[in-house]
């Protein structure tokens, strides 16, 4: 059997700790697909290309490796803005698409973390989930997050920044952010990350149960 487990949401909805917990319960591979573009943000960034040079992002697309993918590396604040922004193109969208849908591929199963993986990645996937907070939630998340890292933001600053990107993610042309007909909606606003966890794992007990 191999099971794909597709979750989608906005920055700091908590989908990427979803992701990994079910993935460490059922022994799934996990991808968070963020990081895909984060990754090739940074090396436009450090390339000193135009962010704008849709060529340039495309080939960087096409050979990155999934491999070495570490959100510690690529978690700078203008990363993920750099990130939506080549995240616009087209031409890395298509190349991302395809080393995202090899990964899904993987056996017992795997479990996907992004902004497009019900509605364009894996619109087949055996369950799928999408995960929202409150725009003020996920802001304090994310404040929080940075500043545990010694990167403090004024908290005002950090929500201008999220709604930004929102509003340039859900607003695209090409695999806006958007949730799946056939996804469960998971509101995390008042869930902590066990409440958010335990209501998923009812939900993919249910669908593993319905396959075999
Ligand atoms: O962790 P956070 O929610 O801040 O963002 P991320 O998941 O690391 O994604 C960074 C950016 O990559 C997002 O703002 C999107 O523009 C883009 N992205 C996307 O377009 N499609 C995906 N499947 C995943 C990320
Ligand atoms: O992947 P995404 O950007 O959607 O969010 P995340 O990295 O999973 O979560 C962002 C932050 O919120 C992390 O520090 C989580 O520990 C925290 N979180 C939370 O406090 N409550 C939740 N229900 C989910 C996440």
């Amino acid at each position: 059997m191999s099971f794909v487990v597709a979750i989608d949401g906005p920055a700091a909805s908590g989908k990427g700790t979803l992701a990994r917990r079910i993935a460490a319960q059922y022994g799934f591979h996990h991808l968070d697909t963020g990081l895909t573009y984060r990754a090739v943000a940074r090396a436009m960034l450090d390339a000193g290309a135009s962010l704008d040079d849709e060529e340039a992002a495309a080939e960087l697309a096409e050979n990155l490796d999934l491999s070495g993918l570490d959100r510690d590396v690529l978690s700078a604040h203008e990363v993920g803005e750099a990130a939506s922004r080549v995240a616009v193109m087209s031409k890395v969208r298509a190349a991302l698409k395809r080393a995202q849908q090899q990964f899904a591929r993987k056996s017992p199963g795997a479990v996907l973390d992004g902004r497009d993986i019900g509605t364009v990645i894996c619109p087949d996937a055996d369950i799928k989930f999408y995960v929202t907070a409150s725009d003020a939630v996920r802001a304090r998340r994310r404040h929080a997050e940075m500043a545990a890292k010694g990167a403090a933001a004024a908290y005002d600053a950090v929500l201008a920044d999220l709604r930004r990107r929102d509003a340039r993610d859900s607003e695209r042309a090409d695999s806006p952010m958007r949730p799946a007909h056939d996804a469960y909606l998971l509101d995390t606003t008042e869930m902590d990350i066990e409440a958010a966890f335990a209501a998923a794992q009812c939900l993919i007990e249910k669908a593993i149960a319905a396959k075999n």
